[in-house]
């Protein structure tokens, strides 16, 4: 038995790099597949390729959101898994140079998408009594890494997550959030030139020192779609090679062994 067999999930942003390799990895794992993303062509073939369905899908319509779950529920009758993963860099620069246009344009692709993947995954999943929503933040949710709106949009990926996952938990309906570092895909590619720059950087910034991939992404996509997560909700997992958590350098530790005392005395 397949650990997502039959799970029908609609993945957003499914066209190329993290939603694609999340599509692959829960066809691979048996799952039913509901494809949407702006990218008609891509999302079609590879729906095609996996034996699933695709819909044309902007995510900052809530109609085309609300639509790509209804199809989930016209031609499967329930909806096991939301992933709501499509997503842009957005508005870059100075705070002072932002338009006010960019930074509306990216919190409707980064955050107003993510609600309406949980609005409407839940007014399905609800009268179901289980299902999963999951969404794609970032290192950029849990720190100060990337562009200020982008940060900001990420951070309130993290937050809906945790709000929406503490009301839907009576409901049965568990609601985490993947935070990963810098992957390589055609987002990052326009950020860093391309995978092997990225790897550069990621290997000299990482504490880990590797680079992360898109199917690792994918695994813990499946990983928390899985029913081995059955009471995991709320959580959020950074994928980052250790970026927000092992910040300092390991030199620190290798100093000579002490202590100090309850009065400030060196041992
Ligand atoms: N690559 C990384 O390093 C990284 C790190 C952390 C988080 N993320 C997040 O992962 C998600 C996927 O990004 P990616 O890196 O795979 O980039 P990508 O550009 O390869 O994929 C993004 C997908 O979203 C689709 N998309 C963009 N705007 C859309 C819209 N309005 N409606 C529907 N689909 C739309 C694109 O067509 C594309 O298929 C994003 O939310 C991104 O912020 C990426």
């Amino acid at each position: 038995m397949k650990r997502l067999e039959g799970k029908v999930t609609v993945i957003t942003g499914a066209s190329s790099g993290l939603g694609a390799a999340t599509a692959r990895r829960f066809a691979a794992e048996g799952a039913v597949l509901v494809l949407g993303d702006i990218r008609e062509d891509a999302g079609a073939a590879l729906a095609e390729e996996l034996g699933g369905c695709f819909l044309p899908c902007d995510v900052t319509r809530e109609a085309d959101v609300a639509a790509l779950v209804d199809g989930a529920i016209k031609d499967h009758g329930r909806l096991d898994c939301m992933i709501n993963n499509a997503g842009q860099l957005g508005a870059l620069g100075r705070v002072e140079d932002i338009s006010a246009k960019a930074w509306r344009d990216t919190m409707a692709i980064l955050v107003d998408s993510v609600f309406y993947g949980m609005k409407h995954a839940a007014r399905v999943m609800r009268p179901q009594g289980e299902g999963v929503i999951l969404s794609t933040s970032s290192v950029a949710g849990l720190v100060a890494l990337g562009p200020h709106a982008y940060t900001a949009a990420k951070h309130a990926v993290i937050g809906l997550t945790r709000s929406v996952a503490a009301e839907l938990a009576a409901d049965g309906i568990r609601v985490n959030a993947v935070a990963p570092g810098s992957v390589p895909s055609n987002m990052t590619d326009f950020a860093y030139g391309d995978a092997a720059a990225m790897r550069k950087v990621a290997e000299a910034r990482n504490p880990l020192r590797r680079m992360i991939g898109p199917e690792e992404i994918a695994g813990a996509f499946a990983y928390l779609a899985s029913d081995e997560t059955f009471n995991l909700t709320g959580q959020v997992i950074a994928l980052d090679a250790g970026l927000v958590e092992c910040r300092l350098d390991a030199s620190y530790y290798a100093r000579e062994p002490s202590y100090f005392d309850a009065y400030g005395n060196r041992g």
